[in-house]
């Protein structure tokens, strides 16, 4: 192996320790004193109990991990988590949602990001047809924030207009309470297909006691008020009476237990491993962001056999092929590949050919996977002249309008109108997956530093104060700093932009597994509205 090569595996094997230890805050709020304390209440670690939900053997594939890290609310840094678990595991064979309040983040209490993540998790269900268990221990609204989680349309209310609406399609909505559930919040056991509540363990009111003795004089006990056995045997709100998390678990199981099977809607190929090793990935990705890459290699070492048939490989060479096209199997699917490749500037032919194949993938309904490592369209008169603008625009409505699968995968940078044409967040792709490699932000840092750097010298000159060449080397060096940070996969997983940050090991289980969960429903006839060609 070169060096460069080993040196490459070692930088990134380092990062994804630092991954490692991310997740590792998220999953452990509190340490052993947290669980502990959920001990003393009779209550298992909420991961334990979702790997008691799905079939044993199963793998748990938790979205968003770092959602929440480094948010500065109101005397909350950090929301680990972002205080919510969400995932996609089988029950009975059946994908499923499961979304689960982490009662040892401020009593499982909903800040702004917990209802982005909660409402991500029940976007993909709804797209991808699939039930939702909601495991529900939460303090509701994060009081202090509540003019930003209350009342507006992505806030509190929609996670159970979402819940109406999924049950209304036939998708099942079921809510295992094992805590408290408050106010707003107690409509998540009420709007539920079939609710179950644990004995002493679970509460559901609209008024907790203190607001019912302030309201009417009444002194009453959260359990006399509100409590398994109050609605499972006199307000009927809730089905099924449990007395442990386990039987509970169980329960939901066996409710779960008779829903049809799922089928995919598309031919599924004989599976094969590749022949290209995974450790490739590591070796063949620069430390340097802005180092060209060899995405076939990258491919190659996911793809089955390995075998990657490529569209207009020989198309305007050092052009056209900073976009590379074609087709894999990924564990028996059929996955559209359109990767940026070398650079990943973005030139005219490969804008061209990128759309085509967009058409061609949708019109055979084969989902689409875009693997982006892209700084940029192509500027500069010639290309402005050769249509950069129109045939990028092209590229954008393709990606807008592909009514097959997609799925993102960002292993480099990812800026401007690139993230429109790879088909970033905006794009609505059915997942959208990062890896430590990933920078995603309107432009680099450098260039961004010059931008305004720009800006700030005119200013400054205005002013009479021009800029010496050390305030302009600070003020790019402060401008680099905010950018590169910001495009961090660590900056962009706290605030969703991503579903979760994968290292380069699992790329081929979680993209099988997100094609396999989007190809649940059936893939609609393509429509593509007002090319320009
Ligand atoms: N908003 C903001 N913070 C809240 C909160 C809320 N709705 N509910 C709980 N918290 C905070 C507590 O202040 C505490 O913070 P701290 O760790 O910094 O001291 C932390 O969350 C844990 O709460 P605690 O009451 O100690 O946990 P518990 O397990 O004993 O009880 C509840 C959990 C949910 C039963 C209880 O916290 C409660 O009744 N909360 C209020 C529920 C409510 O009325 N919500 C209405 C909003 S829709």
């Amino acid at each position: 192996m070169s060096d460069a090569r080993a040196e490459n595996r070692a930088f990134w094997e380092n990062e994804e320790l630092k991954l490692d230890q991310r997740v590792y805050e998220a999953m452990w709020p509190g340490g052993e004193a947290a669980v502990q304390r959920l001990a003393k209440l009779g209550k298992q670690p909420v991961r334990q109990l979702i790997q008691k939900l799905i079939d044993p053997g199963t793998e748990f594939y938790e979205l968003s991990r770092l959602a929440g890290f480094g948010m500065h609310y109101p005397d909350v840094d950090d929301v680990p988590c972002g205080g919510i678990v969400t995932g996609i595991g089988k029950i009975y064979g059946n994908w499923t949602m499961i979304i689960a309040n982490d009662s040892r983040v401020k009593a499982g209490t909903y800040f702004p990001i917990t209802l982005k993540k909660h409402m991500r998790a029940q976007a993909i269900a709804e797209r991808c047809g699939l039930n939702c268990v909601y495991i529900a221990d939460s303090g509701g609204a994060f009081l202090p924030m509540q003019a930003d989680v209350f009342p507006d349309d992505g806030h509190f209310g929609s996670m159970f207009y979402n819940m109406a609406r999924m049950s209304a399609k036939g998708l099942k909505q079921i809510t295992l309470s094992t805590g408290g559930n408050t106010a707003g919040g107690a409509y998540i056991v009420f709007m539920a297909c079939q609710a179950v509540m644990i004995d002493k363990l679970a509460y559901s009111f609209l008024g907790g006691p203190p607001l019912v003795k302030a309201a009417t004089g009444e002194v009453i006990s959260a359990e006399d008020l509100g409590g398994a056995r109050i609605h499972t045997q006199i307000s009927g709100g809730a089905d099924h009476f449990c007395r442990t998390q386990d039987e509970a678990i169980e329960k939901v199981r066996e409710i779960l237990s008779l829903e049809p099977p799922q089928k995919l809607h598309i031919h599924r190929y004989a599976e094969s491993p590749p022949m290209v090793p995974v450790e490739t990935i590591y070796e063949e990705l620069p430390a340097k962001i802005h180092q060209g890459i060899n995405v076939r290699a990258v491919i190659q070492a996911f793809a089955d056999d390995s075998h990657f048939i490529e569209y207009k490989k020989n198309y305007a060479p050092g052009r056209g092929d900073n976009i590379v096209t074609g087709k894999i199997r990924l564990k028996g699917i059929p996955v559209g590949i359109i990767a940026a490749n070398g650079l990943g500037i973005i030139f005219v032919e490969a804008a061209r050919k990128a759309t085509e194949w967009i058409v061609r993938c949708c019109q055979e309904k084969v989902p689409l996977l875009f693997i982006q490592s892209s700084p940029g369209y192509m500027v500069g008169s010639e290309s402005e002249h050769m249509g950069i603008g129109k045939y990028g625009a092209d590229m954008v409505r393709a990606v807008s309008c592909a009514q097959v699968p997609r799925i993102q995968l960002v292993i480099g940078p990812d800026n401007g109108a690139a993230n429109y044409g790879m088909c970033g967040r905006a794009y609505r792709p059915h997942f959208l997956f990062a890896t430590m490699r990933a920078r995603t932000s309107v432009m680099s840092g450098r260039s961004a530093a010059e931008v305004l750097l720009s800006i700030e010298e005119r200013k400054r000159a205005a002013e009479g104060k021009p800029m010496s060449d050390g305030e302009k080397q600070a003020f790019r060096l402060q401008m680099i700093e905010k950018y590169d940070g910001e495009a961090h996969p660590f900056f962009c997983g706290a605030r969703l932009l991503n579903d979760r940050v994968l290292k380069f090991r699992e790329i081929r289980d979680w993209l099988a597994m997100a094609f396999e969960v989007s190809l649940l429903k059936p893939i609609d006839d393509p429509a593509f509205g007002n090319l320009r060609f």
